[in-house]
């Protein structure tokens, strides 16, 4: 009788959907974070005797190309107010706060011949801090700032960065590992690699399409692999920790499901973008994609390459040296893009060659009703989430995967609706995966705090708390997505039904804020409460 009613429960569950329930649990050991990264938030870009990285020479030589021509010479001055932000971390409860080491401030000049002894220091204390509190570091070791000494020698175009980034990384597991038990690696390696060199996103800015950064995708990959061997025959079995790198691709949703195109369109893409690097990492025989070899090999022929691929080959035992080398899936995603395949009638759009024109798939959010906070690119489509998730389980074998960033930008301001309703939503796409078999065991938001935003500068804001970056203190307060964080964090539940208003440390803030002219009417019903210091930790 059981062994009947069972399915078809199951089946009329599903055939209905999920219940539409308002509060949903977590698993028990679920992992809840906090993240941000040196750069984005540190300061001090040449305290004491840091040296400089590809960021504070691209913003300090091409303002202009950044959206409000700033740059994070100061930042939220994490490089002096780490304390409080320890604070803030555990007023949040999650149990683990995940931040980057920036390898100028630790060799100034990004050598082994020259350490920095107030830059070992500075996180040797916040990793301290972290501790009496209970919380657990998960260090980054590269976020992007690559130490621009470096970046003169080619960076991550250049085979040599390999045992520069195996000194730099056995000298912060050597220091650091005594209390460190989770390690990324590299964050981000498509953004390191496309958005620096093949466009003009990121730092170093080159422009340069179509080459540069398949030679930086191989040279990071075994740079990767290379500190992920060290530490496991020298670190590993000593200080018991874990290590893995963090990629990053928004879901490619074909732009009509119904179409074989787009649905190839949609495949190709994710092969792109995430296969480029989770292909040699997580896959059962290593390499690249198929689909990247094969049509970056025949367009290079056309284009009069020869039989050099501008893709690089690897070989049989590089191959082997790549694979297994991550403990865990780390992913970041924000959002979805519609694909469909480029045809004859689209020739033109990419530059020849290119990333874009090698992969052959046009991206586009036009015509979708998904919202924005007040970003280009970043739309809420939740099931987007789910989709990347379930995409991951089934193309590399059931990895753990832990979600590394995800979270919402706006253009400021402490009552931040839209950031607690994507969380809410995009957390519900979590445990929609996980309720389908994904192996998810933890999710860190993206961000602590209000930072710069890389190319927007200022403009844009991803932060749990806010930050006065008019004040010399940076004063930091919590908005109400930190309140509804932390909520979640604590009881390891999403409760839609929980909205809380602005309290009054909170509307003082805010109040602050706005114009002259609207503060009058702001302050009916706010009490008289003084602005939060930096030092205070307030009611959150
Ligand atoms: C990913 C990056 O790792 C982080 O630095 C950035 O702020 C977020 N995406 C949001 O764009």
């Amino acid at each position: 009788m059981f062994k009947f009613i069972l399915p078809v429960l199951l089946l009329i569950t599903s055939c209905l959907g999920r219940p539409e329930s308002q509060i949903r649990r977590f698993p028990n050991d679920f992992l809840w974070g906090v993240g941000s990264s040196a750069y984005q938030i540190e300061g001090g870009w040449n305290a004491d005797d840091k040296g400089e990285s590809i960021w504070d020479f691209l913003t300090h030589t091409h303002p202009e190309k950044i959206a409000d021509q700033s740059n994070a010479d100061i930042s939220a001055d994490s490089y002096h107010q780490w304390k409080r932000d320890v604070q803030m971390v555990k007023k949040l409860n999650v149990g683990t706060y995940r931040f980057s080491l920036s390898w100028p401030r630790i060799m100034p000049g990004g050598y082994k011949n020259r350490v920095s002894t107030a830059g070992i220091k500075y996180y040797s204390n916040l990793i301290d801090e972290l501790l009496r509190y209970n919380i657990t570091p998960m260090v980054t070791i590269y976020h992007w700032d690559l130490p621009q000494k470096l970046q003169e020698l080619g960076g991550w175009t250049n085979p040599e960065i390999i045992p520069l980034f195996k000194d730099y990384a056995r000298f912060v597991l050597k220091t650091y590992g005594d209390r460190v038990k989770t390690w990324t690696t590299i964050n981000e390696p498509w953004h390191v690699c496309e958005c620096g060199l093949g466009l003009d996103y990121m730092a170093p800015s080159y422009n340069y399409p179509g080459i540069p950064s398949y030679l930086c995708g191989h040279n990071l990959l075994k740079a990767h692999a290379e500190v992920v061997h060290m530490y496991r025959e020298q670190f590993q079995s000593k200080q018991g920790g874990r290590i893995g790198i963090t990629l990053d691709t928004s879901w490619m949703e074909p732009k009509d499901i119904n179409s074989t195109d787009d649905r190839e369109a949609s495949e190709r893409a994710m092969q792109f973008y995430l296969g480029w690097f989770a292909h040699p990492i997580f896959s059962e025989h290593g390499n690249y994609p198929k689909v990247m070899i094969e049509r970056i090999r025949n367009l290079s022929k056309k284009q009069g390459f020869g039989v050099r691929s501008r893709l690089p080959e690897f070989t049989t035992e590089e191959i082997h040296r790549i694979r297994g080398t991550s403990d865990f899936f780390g992913i970041n995603s924000y959002t979805t893009k519609l694909v469909t395949l480029n045809g004859h009638n689209n020739t033109g759009q990419f530059p020849v060659p290119s990333f874009n024109h090698d992969m052959g798939v046009v991206e586009t959010q036009k015509g979708v009703d998904w919202p924005s906070s007040g970003s280009d690119w970043l739309k809420v489509y939740p099931k987007g989430m789910y989709n990347l998730l379930m995409w991951i389980n089934r193309e590399y074998n059931a990895p753990e995967i832990l979600v590394t960033e995800n979270g919402v930008s706006d253009r400021g301001g402490l009552e931040d609706y839209a950031r607690v309703d994507y969380y809410n939503l995009y957390l519900s796409a979590v445990l929609d995966a996980i309720e389908d078999g994904v192996n998810i065991t933890g999710y860190i938001a993206w961000s602590l705090m209000d930072s710069y935003e890389w190319k927007v500068g200022f403009t844009e804001k991803f932060g749990l708390y806010h930050v006065d970056f008019n004040s010399p203190k940076r004063t930091r307060t919590p908005k109400i997505s930190a309140r509804v964080f932390a909520q979640i964090c604590k009881t390891n539940t999403i409760d839609l039904r929980y909205r809380p208003k602005l309290n009054e440390e909170q509307q003082q803030v805010a109040m602050a804020q706005l114009p002259a002219e609207n503060q009058v009417a702001r302050t009916s019903g706010a009490s008289q409460l003084k602005s939060e210091g930096s030092s205070s930790p307030g009611s959150l």
